[in-house]
């Protein structure tokens, strides 16, 4: 790679990171902030798992309370709130045929909060609906993409 395409793979960390993050932090702490009992149970969870030592990968991985916040959070406020595609060639996509050349947007947000998919509950934070994982939840269907989406369906938590 030249020194060029590190600086704009460096902008594109920054412009890509920076947002999604801190948009993602400052909603939870809005909803930790209404939820309440959300939130002593995410501190019990750290302070148990933590107590005084300082994160590391291995423990952070055990955060199971803090993880299922997150992934509402997610759900309910996806930072990306469309994800867009083009066609390349001609394509089927169900019954439908694109020709090449077609934008795609899919409205995550709307996905996120559509009641056919989450119940009449979808607008309500409730991060005990992932208590059982992603694949659960949506029953496997691509109900739940915030940080979009590849071929390969969901496997297990991983999103
Ligand atoms: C809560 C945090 C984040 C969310 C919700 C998020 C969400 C997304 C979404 C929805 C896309 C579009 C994916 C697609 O079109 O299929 C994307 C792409 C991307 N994100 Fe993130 N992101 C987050 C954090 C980050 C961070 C921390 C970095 C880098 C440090 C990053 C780097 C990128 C890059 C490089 C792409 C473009 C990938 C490509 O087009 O091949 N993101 N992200």
């Amino acid at each position: 790679m030249s020194m060029d395409d590190v600086i704009e793979e460096c902008k594109l960390f920054y412009f890509a990171g920076q947002e999604t993050t801190s948009n993602t932090l400052s909603w939870t702490m809005v909803l930790l902030a209404q939820h309440q009992n959300w939130q002593s149970r995410a501190r019990e969870e750290v302070l148990s798992i933590f107590g005084n030592n300082k994160p590391d990968f291995d423990s952070l991985n055990r955060l199971k309370v803090v993880t299922i916040i997150l992934y509402e959070v997610l759900r309910l406020y996806p930072p990306g709130t469309i994800l867009t595609r083009s066609t390349e060639k001609e394509t089927k996509l169900g019954n439908l045929t694109l020709p090449a050349g077609v934008e795609l947007a899919m409205p995550t947000i709307l996905v996120h909060h559509d009641p056919e998919f989450w119940g009449d509950d979808a607008k309500d934070f409730k991060p005990e609906r992932f208590a059982e994982g992603v694949s659960k939840v949506t029953k496997n269907q691509v109900s739940y993409f915030p940080f979009g989406w590849a071929i390969q369906p969901l496997s297990g938590d991983h999103v």
